[in-house]
């Protein structure tokens, strides 16, 4: 848990020198514009980038020969707070100079920067990350992306991102811990430790800002930015407890989600940010608008202008606006009029100076060097971690005859651009990465000494079969470009697209066994590829060290054990699929009058927490106990196979009766546990009597009550172990 010292009376103190103007300017967070060849903003780049104006490379070519406008006349005038987008060490201390040196009351700036899946040393995608279901290794992996960020001068990272997401159209489904609620709450909160440390005026202690608050992964057809119409049970039951978790784990800052839940837009609804979030959970850090939002509800038709979006985002309790400009152009006469009393604007420019505070930045202004920034970026000591990581988020999908591991003597033919391509590997939002840091597949096999050759996208038909012809196994890299996923990537059509499906196909046509890696940032509907391949490996977005982790596991020197956190839909239309669903009255079965598709089955290709390995394992003696303090859920698994390995552990329930129907299933618990081949672990999981709790029609909290089955195994399919009454 975070320490925390009380900043109080220093804040009172400050905010009593400041002028109207001063306090307003601690609101603005600002982000470089770029001049020169592109007279546009860093979001607007950054937007170009995303949706493929731009390539990454031209991104990060004119990011470094634009010249950049950082508004210092506005910064030396006390107008500005915060910056979006500086990224070094020698920009961010030559702007805090400014601030502390020029400006009359000498307030540090904050630098806030999205450090999504680490900074220099890219890691996998959250996504990615998620299926290794390890509180610790995510807490380790946020740990070095804020030593590194601190380093480069960033005070705060814009994640972790803990939008339960069950609509793989969602291209930013990527960015979190997929559908599951449990694991959401579990994934944030240990992010949130690993980003802030126990103390955030350590300098290489990076403030962590939880996204999108709330509920933006429930954007209707999976279309970003779009509306959410859902119940308040819902909304309190499966989309707020992550958030929640995440302040408890003492987040110093939240985003307000850029949707509107129920007709309100988050940016300006008093209910989330005030009476939820602040009196109900008791949060006093710092709210920050998503970039542009406040401007934006002049679009959702709730201010007929910018001046009017103003006033209501502060009342709601928007402390500072990202790169919109309104609160800097309208607060001022806001206020003077009576609009906005005085003391609401005192109590948001409290909050950006508490954090500041904390941050420790009145006594150290410049954290970081050049020096220091140059000797930590991509430590060796990272990028293992980067390795282990990706290993540990690759989920085997399906393993025909065993085809994997690979033998020494297999003869390899390798397949599809992305086997080539380094700068893919680092999958959306990797803002600090550099392509040339990456290991693609091609070098990572090229630095093994086996049997193997490449055939690059540009080889004919000919070149393809003699490939095969002398080849044992061939292996095809498909899937997404990295630009297929993340914000404003939503696709209507969620499979491999045509090129690549031909290549399978051909392959396939061979006769010879084809192992497919897959490269994406979100579940793929892919039947037919699933069908035509013998092995499959979902390597997702992996980061820096893609090749070799995908190497470790394509040859076997460590046996996969990711699980997957989000459905794999057999079809696109079955979107949103997730497992924690209801039943309906009439759930999905053979006959007529069912809920279901006639054109597409009902399951999933591959259920959530669904994942193999290169052993094999059993559990036996499921029990189930009433106790005291809960129900006590005990197994014993057993590696039955040949190989050591890790097996994640599920535990799951089932609410037979309630006042508001349950879903069918809903995780629970949940561990990792390693087994020599052989060996037999006991596992035991407490599910507290308190955590059984939901919302009844009125929307009071009731109790757990009747029967309650308990199913623990291996994924969302796993067999019952035993029930207990209530
Ligand atoms: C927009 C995105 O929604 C948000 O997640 C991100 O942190 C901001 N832009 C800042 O870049």
């Amino acid at each position: 848990m975070i320490m925390k010292r009380d900043y109080e009376s220093r804040i009172q103190k400050l905010l009593s020198r400041m002028t109207i103007e001063e306090k307003i300017g601690q609101l603005q967070q600002c982000g470089p514009s770029l001049v020169g060849a592109f007279d546009v903003s860093f979001e607007e780049l950054l937007n170009m980038m995303f949706d493929g104006r731009i390539s990454q490379e031209e991104f990060g070519r004119l990011m470094s020969t634009a010249e950049q406008d950082y508004h210092e006349e506005d910064l030396r005038a006390g107008r500005i707070g915060s910056y979006n987008g500086v990224g070094d060490a020698a920009t961010a201390n030559r702007l805090q100079k400014i601030a502390v040196e020029e400006t009359r009351l000498g307030i540090p700036l904050l630098f806030g920067y999205d450090v999504i899946h680490g900074f220099r040393t890219v890691m996998p995608i959250p996504l990615a990350e998620s299926c290794a279901w390890e509180p610790e290794l995510w807490e380790k992996t946020g740990r070095i992306a804020a030593k590194e960020a601190t380093a480069a001068g960033i005070h705060m990272t814009f994640a972790p991102m803990v939008d339960v997401a069950r609509d793989a159209r969602w291209g930013r489904i990527s960015e979190g811990a997929g559908e599951d609620v449990l694991l959401n709450g579990a994934y944030g909160a240990a992010k949130v430790r690993g980003f802030q440390s126990d103390d955030l005026s350590r300098e290489n202690a990076m403030a962590a800002c939880v996204k999108h608050f709330a509920a933006y992964g429930a954007g209707e057809a999976g279309r970003d930015y779009n509306r959410v119409d859902m119940s308040l049970q819902r909304l309190w039951e499966e989309y707020l407890p992550p958030y929640k978790a995440c302040v408890d784990a003492g987040a110093r800052a939240v985003m307000p989600a850029f949707n509107d839940i129920n007709g309100l837009p988050c940016s300006v609804n008093r209910w989330l940010l005030r009476d939820i979030l602040r009196e109900k959970w008791g949060f006093n850090g710092m709210v920050i608008s998503d970039a542009n939002a406040i401007a934006e509800c002049v679009n959702h038709g709730i201010a007929a202008d910018r001046k009017e979006a103003a006033r209501q985002a502060i009342l709601a309790g928007m402390d500072m606006d990202m790169t919109s400009n309104s609160y800097i152009e309208c607060l001022q006469e806001l206020v003077e009029s009576g609009e906005v009393p005085e003391y609401v604007l005192d109590e948001a420019a409290g909050d950006v100076l508490r954090l500041k505070f904390e941050l420790g930045l009145f006594d150290h202004p410049y954290r970081t060097t050049a020096d220091r920034e140059q000797n930590t970026l991509l430590r060796p000591e990272y990028r293992a971690v980067a390795r282990e990581a990706a290993i540990k988020s690759t989920v085997l999908l399906k393993n025909d005859n065993n085809i994997l591991p690979l033998k020494r003597e297999t003869r390899v033919a390798l397949f599809g651009a992305l086997a080539a391509d380094k700068g893919q590997m680092t999958g959306a939002w990797a803002v600090g990465a550099k392509a040339e840091d990456c290991v693609s597949m091609v070098e990572a096999f090229a630095a093994r000494g086996l049997c193997w050759r490449y055939c690059g996208p540009d080889a004919d038909e000919a070149a393809l079969q003699a490939a095969a012809e002398t080849s044992d196994v061939l292996v095809a890299a498909v899937g997404e470009m990295k630009e297929e996923s993340g914000e404003a990537a939503s696709r209507a059509d969620i499979t491999v697209n045509a090129e690549q499906m031909t290549l399978i196909r051909k392959l396939a046509s061979t006769g010879k066994p084809v192992i497919v890696v897959l490269f994406n940032g979100r579940p793929l509907a892919i039947p037919e590829l699933h069908e035509l391949a013998a092995a499959v490996v979902e390597a997702w977005h992996p980061g820096v060290e893609a090749g070799n982790a995908i190497l470790d596991i394509l040859c076997g020197d460590v046996n996969p054990s990711g699980k997957l956190t989000a459905t794999f839909p057999a079809a696109t239309g079955q979107c949103p699929m997730y497992y924690a669903h209801i039943n309906t009255g009439r759930p999905g079965g053979k006959s007529k009058f069912t809920s279901k598709y006639l054109d597409a089955p009902i399951e999933p290709l591959y259920p959530f927490g669904y994942g193999l390995s290169y052993t094999t394992y059993a559990y036996t003696g499921r029990k189930v106990e009433k106790r005291e303090d809960g129900i006590h859920v005990f197994v014993s698994v057993t590696n039955t196979g040949g190989r050591d390995g890790e097996e994640i552990v599920q535990c799951y329930i089932q609410q037979m009766t309630g006042r508001r129907v349950r879903p069918v299933r809903q995780l629970k618990d949940f561990t990792k546990i390693s087994l020599k081949a052989g060996e037999t672990k006991m596992v035991t999981f407490v599910i507290p009597y308190a955590g059984l709790s939901y919302y009844d029609w009125e929307m009071k909290e009731v109790p757990g009550e009747g029967i309650v089955k308990i199913y623990v195994g291996g994924d969302s399919q796993a067999e019952l172990a035993g029930q207990a009454a209530l």
